[in-house]
């Protein structure tokens, strides 16, 4: 279904002296229909520029990427803008993923729109259901995305992109600016849904945990390479690379472990009342 093939995408910054950053470093792999293949790597290494890269968000410099049979990488922009509704991306932050402007009836009917799927009644019919597919309902319609939780705003940037029927889902890490309980509701929205719609997905996440709950096989990334790619228990219980191992181990501790301890102050050891108020005596 996917098939990407030697992919590097690279950046030019500085003004007085030029430097290349290869974000994407000649990346190979597969996804077979319908699967979900997580892709894992510590922040900078190249996650979010491959998969905007996949989906031509930024132009990679070499390789090919085959989306449901057809070479992504050779169509013209007229071409691509056709071929835009089957792969989509949903992003970390929901909130600046849509049009603050925006009524949800507005933002979730737009692409229906753009790519002229129906009539005026057909598209406000679809924009009922898709509404209700991701948990919402009539009532939030009306609404404007400063009048919406994150969670909720999730929901709507998801609604619009089940809009297109895409056949190929980059998640980028959709969840990691929720709040535990959200995350959940959305993590189980996304899989139903993506098995219901039959959509092959690329799910990004530093969370190890999420990344066993949605893919059944992952991806490692190390300075825009991938060192280690196989079925998601295999690599996570049994890593063979040293830093998918030192990934794993880092998990496992949290980020609070390599935090200094803060001195606590001396604790009161007798406390007594004198005149209403407290009086603490340390030691
Ligand atoms: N538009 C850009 N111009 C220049 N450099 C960029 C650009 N986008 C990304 N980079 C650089 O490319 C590298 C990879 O960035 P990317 O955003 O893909 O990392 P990531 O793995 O998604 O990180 P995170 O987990 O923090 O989201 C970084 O060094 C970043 O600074
Ligand atoms: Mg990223």
């Amino acid at each position: 279904m996917i098939e990407v093939t030697d992919l590097e995408t690279c950046f030019s910054t500085g003004f007085i002296r030029r430097r290349v950053v290869r974000a994407v470093d000649g990346v190979s792999f597969r996804i077979e229909e319908g699967e979900t293949l997580g892709l894992v790597g510590e922040s900078g290494c190249g996650k979010t520029t491959l998969g905007r890269s996949i989906l031509r968000l930024v132009e990679p410099d070499r390789g090919r990427i085959v989306v449901d049979g057809t070479d992504v990488t050779a169509l013209s922009r007229s071409e691509l803008r056709c071929f835009r509704p089957r792969m989509q991306m949903i992003f970390q932050d929901a909130y600046t993923s849509l049009n603050p402007r925006m009524r949800v009836r507005e933002s979730v009917a737009e692409p229906l729109k753009i790519h002229r799927m129906g009539s005026r009644t057909d598209i406000d019919r679809r924009v009922r259901e898709l509404i209700e597919e991701v948990g919402l309902n009539e009532e939030h319609l009306n609404r404007r995305p400063y009048e919406l939780s994150g969670g909720q705003n999730q929901r709507v940037v998801l609604a619009r992109v089940l809009a297109l029927k895409p056949r190929f889902l980059v998640a980028d890490e959709p969840t990691s600016a929720l709040d535990v309980s959200v995350q959940a509701q959305i993590l189980n929205l996304i899989r139903d849904l993506g098995h219901d719609y039959r959509m092959t997905c690329l799910y990004i996440s530093h969370d190890l945990g999420v990344t066993r709950a949605m893919s059944s096989r992952v991806a490692v990334m190390l300075e825009g390479r991938i060192v280690e790619i196989g079925r998601t228990a295999d690599v996570l219980d049994r890593p063979s690379h040293p830093y998918t191992r030192r990934l794993v181990d880092a998990s496992l501790t949290g980020p609070c472990a390599s935090l200094e301890r803060l001195p606590l102050p001396a604790a009161p050891t007798t406390v007594e009342v004198r005149s209403g108020h407290w009086v603490e005596e340390t030691v």
